[in-house]
């Protein structure tokens, strides 16, 4: 039987009770308790019969632990990271890493000199909708791919929590836009990022955005939309990508969507239709003789690969998956995009 990693989660809330929950149930891993700030997380704990810790002292305390898990809110992720490193233990932060390249930077140091893991929990990498999307990109099925749109629609502004707040790290684009960012970055891995260009909305929150729109600018004149809205009451397509030879799109998380090839270039079927008050050849739908409809293939991908990276890190020196220089990266596009809306300009990035 293998030895398990003991694992403490910090921050019992909505998302700190996912990890606790799954923490629980995998095989490699041992809950050994919980900690939050609030008496009630701790009562609801302690219904559900997990230990419960008094302080992150006792916590960071307790020899048997080997891994903290970060659910707090964004702010905090930190300084308990970094306390927890320099007490020996080795760190899961949620999302965002933290709220500034300055912050990430002393997160990494202390990885660094404590020889201590320390990653985060980029989970949107293992959403199905996201790898379908990649498969079709790397495998090149569309040709030399022009245009990408990666877009979340909600319609109920931010919930009306810490995250409408700025002194905890609130804001779309550190709560949505962080994934969506993450996930365009290692779509395009390699490709140089060269501009970025940000507005940011405030129709239901005043004190942090809450929703984003951000144009990002590959070199091979890839072009790549990333949109978060909280207002929008009819839902976009989650991805559409556009290549030479094809266009793909997936609507939502269920992976409905298609892919539609052209059959022959050079087969000219351009009959004009009347389209609104004029007549239009370039904007008629194509006959079928000239184009082809392919079902996604649908690629299923398995969370749980995630803490088994963590597990084979802390058990067997291997390597992490989602590493100090993708997160820098990620955190550096976070702040052009703020930069970009504050100014509205085009932000050089060439990185
Ligand atoms: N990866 C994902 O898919 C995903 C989804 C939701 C939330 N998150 C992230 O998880 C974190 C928590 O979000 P949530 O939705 O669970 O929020 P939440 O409000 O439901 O829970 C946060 C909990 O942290 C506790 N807390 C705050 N400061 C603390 C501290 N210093 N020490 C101990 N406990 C503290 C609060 O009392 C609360 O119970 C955020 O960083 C968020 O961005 C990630």
């Amino acid at each position: 039987m293998k030895e398990k990693v003991n694992a403490v989660v910090v921050g019992y809330g909505g998302m700190g009770g996912y990890h606790a929950d799954r923490i629980s149930k995998m095989e490699n891993f041992n809950l050994l308790g919980i900690y939050d700030i609030k008496k009630e997380r701790i009562d609801l704990a302690k219904e559900r019969k997990i230990n419960t810790y008094n302080s992150l002292e006792e916590v960071l305390a307790d020899e048997k632990a080997e891994l903290i898990t970060i659910a707090t809110y964004n702010e905090s992720h930190k300084d308990i990271a970094i306390k927890a490193m320099h007490a020996g233990k080795n760190v899961i932060s949620e999302k965002p890493v933290t709220l500034s390249s300055d912050d990430l930077e002393e997160m990494i140091a202390a990885s660094n000199e404590t020889g201590k893991l320390f990653t985060v929990h980029q989970n949107r990498r293992w959403d199905d909708d996201f790898a379908t999307i990649k498969n079709l990109y790397d495998k090149n099925e569309l040709g030399k791919v022009f245009a990408i749109d990666s877009r979340v629609y909600g319609s109920r502004g931010i919930p009306g929590d810490w995250r409408g707040e700025k002194e905890h790290g609130g804001g779309m684009v550190l709560d949505w836009g962080v994934h969506l960012l993450d996930q365009v970055l290692m779509l395009t891995e390699g490709k140089k990022l060269l501009t970025v260009y940000a507005s940011l909305t405030n129709i239901t929150n005043y004190e942090v955005d809450d929703g984003f729109r951000a144009i990002l600018k590959f070199e091979d004149d890839l072009e790549i939309l990333v949109e978060v809205f909280t207002n929008n009451f009819i839902e976009a397509p989650r991805w559409y990508m556009a290549g030479e030879n094809g266009t793909a799109v997936i609507e939502n998380w269920d992976l409905k969507g298609k892919i539609i090839k052209i059959r022959n270039w050079d087969k000219i079927d351009a009959v004009p239709i009347k389209a609104g008050t004029g007549l239009t050849k370039t904007m008629a739908p194509r006959t079928k003789e000239t184009i082809k409809k392919y079902p996604l293939k649908k690629i299923k991908v398995n969370w749980e690969d995630y803490y088994d990276n963590i597990y084979d890190v802390i058990k067997n020196g291997e390597k992490q998956i989602v590493t100090h220089d993708q997160l820098r990266r990620s955190m550096k596009l976070i702040e052009a995009i703020f930069k970009s809306a504050e100014l509205n300009q085009v932000i050089k990035f060439d990185i």
